[in-house]
């Protein structure tokens, strides 16, 4: 099968790689020095809505530290929590070699009940050399953690923490972590989005790369009007390059974040040509994107090409890895994309189904099954509940699949693996692949 194996390690290492530097950027001295401090107490939490740059700042501070760092950036998918440990143990591994094979044994199959002894082996595992380095671990976008039996076993992980392991987590929100408690005994440092906005000065910095003349009190207008919401100045200083009146276009934009990012990102996209328009708008429906599977995804043959115009025009998308070409669309752009997408959704649905396949091709049926799952969590799938919050909960409350097989799915998909799930989710991805949900899949009874 079409380079199998080696995509699903692009794809892991993705996730594990500290997001990429570029140039530009505006050095955050306060904010690091902030990080230090909340590092000498084990455990730190930067929460801030999207957009705040949690993740820049993150991973800028990162690269400048000696200490090993195991970086995870988190995605729906590790709701799933053998998915999710593996992952934190992969993460782990690039520091601590020989980890992952020591401890990952214990995630299944069969997938244990809980995680604590999964959990107590990792802690074993890091506290066991005293004399080695302690380990940083960072689990970036963590708001997109929901499942109570991750969130239980991370509890697990921060409650018997050893002094070698040091946390960091971003979210939009606060977790359910029980952060109270540490908070309360000074073992929490905190980052927040008053914090993280930008001040006048790093305002002014990051609008003057892209205007080396900009007048200061235009810099003070747009940071008052974003309120030093790093995005909302990014955008604002894309738009202000292509401004014939940039005082004009400074009045004119007020109110709520979510305002600002409409009236920009219309801006930014309006400017765009229509076939990149299009582009932009039909790989919105990808987590990740590449040449091939943008191609496979709009049936064209030139996204590698797209993709690198996109990302050196400092548009939508940060890169994910420097050697085989893997990007992400910052998540606020992909959520407004995906909402103008979906006023076409026989359209979408088509894209969708064009991705699940192009995942089916790399054998990695996980990101298959992803793609019809969110679009029946965002529209509902006939006899699907929208609180159902991931497969593996809609797997525990519905009734089996209606057939027993599928031809044109590889028969691998249909092993019956231990617990049903996993099982259900492959039968997922037949439905999928192979036709509408009704076929392959029955509706839950209520
Ligand atoms: N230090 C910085 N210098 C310049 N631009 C920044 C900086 N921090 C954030 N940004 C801008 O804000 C955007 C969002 O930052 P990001 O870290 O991805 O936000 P978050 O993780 O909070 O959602 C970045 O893509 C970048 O354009
Ligand atoms: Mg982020």
């Amino acid at each position: 099968m079409e380079g199998s194996p080696p995509e699903r390690d692009v794809l892991l290492a993705t996730k594990l790689q500290v997001p990429r530097s570029r140039p530009g950027l505006v050095p955050r001295r306060r904010l690091a020095d902030r990080l230090e401090e909340g590092l000498n107490r084990g455990l730190v939490l930067v929460a801030a809505p999207a957009g705040y740059g949690k993740s820049v700042l993150l991973s800028e501070w990162v690269r400048g530290m000696t200490e090993p760092v195991a970086w995870l950036s988190l995605d729906g998918g590790d709701n799933d929590p053998v998915r999710f440990w593996r992952h934190v143990l992969a993460a782990l591994d690039k520091v601590r070699p020989g980890i992952a094979g020591r401890v990952s044994p214990l995630a299944g199959p069969p997938a244990p009940p809980a995680y604590d002894s999964l959990v107590s082996a990792l802690i074993n595992e890091v506290a066991a050399e005293p004399d080695q380095p302690g380990v940083l671990l960072v689990l970036d976008d963590y708001h997109l953690i929901s499942s109570d039996s991750v969130q239980a076993s991370a509890r697990f992980l921060l409650a018997h923490r050893p002094p070698q392991l040091r946390v960091v987590l971003a979210s939009r929100s606060d977790p359910p972590l029980g952060l109270a408690r540490y908070r309360g005994r000074g073992e929490l440092g905190e980052v927040r989005a008053a914090d993280l906005r930008f001040n006048l000065d790093e305002a002014a910095e990051l609008l003057r790369q892209v205007s080396a003349d900009l007048d200061l009190s235009i810099a003070a207008a747009l940071a008052e009007r974003t309120e030093g919401w790093a995005v909302g100045l990014q955008l604002a200083a894309l738009s202000l390059r292509t401004q014939p009146d940039v005082a004009r276009f400074v009045a004119a934009f007020t109110g709520s974040h979510r305002y600002v990012l409409d009236y920009l990102t219309e801006e930014v996209l309006s400017r765009q040509r229509q076939d990149l328009r299009d582009f932009l708008l039909e790989t919105s429906v990808l987590d990740r994107l590449s040449g091939s599977l943008c191609n496979a995804v709009t049936g064209r043959d030139d996204s590698q090409g797209l993709l690198e115009e996109v990302d050196r025009s400092g548009l939508f998308v940060v890169q994910l890895d420097d050697v085989r070409g893997w990007w992400r669309y910052h998540h606020l752009f992909a959520g407004l994309l995906r909402t103008r997408l979906e006023q076409d959704p026989e359209h979408a649905r088509r894209l969708h189904r064009n991705a699940a396949g192009w995942y089916q091709r790399q054998d990695l049926p996980d990101e298959a099954i992803r793609h019809p799952w969110r679009r029946a969590k965002r529209n509902g799938p006939p006899g699907w509940s929208k609180s159902t919050s991931t497969p593996s909960s809609a797997c525990a409350a519905s009734r089996p699949p209606s057939r027993p097989g599928c031809r044109r799915c590889p028969r691998t998909w249909f092993v019956p693996a231990p617990g049903c799930c996993w099982l259900r989710r492959k039968w997922q991805a037949c439905a999928v692949t192979c036709g509408p949900w009704s076929r392959c899949w029955k509706r839950p009874s209520s």
